[in-house]
């Protein structure tokens, strides 16, 4: 894209607090960019999904995303730009918010690389943001006025984590998946019974005509800490499938979905009653799933808490989220990030519990 050269303010280093920020996710197989408005309202939009790159493989393949990402970007920002009146100038644009990590490395780096020029180019700050951060700051984008403090359940393909959230940017990592995530669990049991990639739709869609008792499946760690596992779960689905070749896909789907939700939920809720919380929050590709969904907000009901859950396309990944994140940190520091801002794809979660920057317990990248 080709933008002017002169900046049209002081330069990067200017401190005046941006408001218009164009955000870029590129840290998995979702192309996209999006303009949200002083962090709370979505200008425009757009993700380029790359599954009919993947699906015949059964999972993302790297150097594919990779590839796809640098034919896609360029297209995909300028309709972001073109919806909210803007151009490839950047006019109206006071910074620029990407993905710089978790994720698959060769991906990032064409998100952070694409923003670096453009904001070189327009002579705007470049903010990093963190892919979990901004998964964290869906909700606000359709609830600006939440409560603190909140439990976030983010569930994605490549992440489960539990979180309390204090006050925006402030966070406490509660629990986390020990083994597979909960969205990688759905895209291997689907891959398994024949339903094809991504699997989570596709399970959540046969699960809605089978029995969820047909099979009792295993809830691990159910009363058990914040921590969860899902492997044990995938690999009695397979020795099920195995012993009983006469059982519906539907019945299985609907036995594993049940299985999968009833962890979730139970340990959401007994966090948010532990934090003190004042409502519980979905993030994450899996919040997209009808049945936990439907848990989540009759827990709440009971629970008296609030039920924030995110609309379907806020919950997968997308770029508003990242501006949103991204214009929260320049707030706090308008400059953005340095010039030299790489790629990370093992980048945590700040924890303020664990003094800021680096927590203790790794957050694995997604895969
Ligand atoms: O957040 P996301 O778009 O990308 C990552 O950062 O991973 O999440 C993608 C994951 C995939 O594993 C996909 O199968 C799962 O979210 N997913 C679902 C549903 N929709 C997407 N899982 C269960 N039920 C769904 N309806
Ligand atoms: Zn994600």
């Amino acid at each position: 894209m080709n933008g002017p050269t002169a900046s049209r303010r002081d330069g990067p280093t200017s401190a005046i607090r941006p408001r218009r920020v164009l955000g870029i996710e590129t840290s998995c197989d979702e192309t996209a960019a999006a303009v949200v408005d002083a962090g709370a309202t979505i200008v425009s939009s757009v993700v380029s999904s790359q599954v009919d790159v993947h699906a015949r493989y059964g999972g993302v393949v790297p150097e594919l995303a990779g590839r796809a990402h640098v034919e896609l970007l360029t297209p995909v920002v300028a309709d972001a730009l073109a919806r909210a009146g803007s151009d490839e100038s950047g006019r109206g644009i006071d910074a620029i918010a990407v993905t710089h990590g978790p994720g698959l490395v060769g991906s990032l780096l064409v998100g952070v690389a694409g923003a670096k020029a453009l904001g070189l180019a327009w002579g705007v700050p470049v903010v990093g943001v963190n892919h979990l951060e901004g998964h964290l700051f869906a909700s606000l984008l359709e609830q600006p006025d939440l409560g603190w403090p909140l439990v976030v359940l983010l569930v994605s393909g490549g992440h489960t984590l539990l979180v309390a959230v204090t006050a925006p940017g402030t966070y406490r990592l509660l629990g986390q998946t020990i083994d597979d995530a909960a969205g990688e669990a759905f895209d291997k049991v689907a891959r398994f019974l024949g339903l094809g990639y991504p699997g989570g739709p596709a399970i959540d869609a046969a699960a809605e005509s089978g029995d969820p008792r047909a099979f009792d499946f295993p809830r691990a760690f159910l009363a058990e800490g914040y921590d969860f596992s899902f492997s044990g779960l995938k690999t009695s689905v397979v020795n099920t499938v195995r012993k009983h070749p006469e059982a519906t896909v539907e019945d299985v789907a609907a036995s594993f979905r049940q299985a999968v939700v009833d962890v979730l939920v139970a340990k959401a809720r007994r966090a948010a009653a532990d934090v003190g919380a004042t409502a519980l929050c979905l993030a994450g590709g899996v919040a997209a799933n009808s049945l936990l969904r439907r848990r989540v907000e009759e827990a709440c009901a009971e629970d008296g808490l609030g039920a924030f859950l995110p609309s379907r396309s806020l919950c997968t990944d997308n770029a508003a989220m990242i501006a949103a994140a991204g214009w929260f940190q320049l707030q706090r520091h308008p400059e953005g990030s340095p010039l030299d801002l790489g790629a990370d794809p093992n980048l945590r979660l700040p924890d303020s519990s664990r003094g800021g920057a680096a927590p203790a317990v790794p957050i694995v990248a997604a895969d």
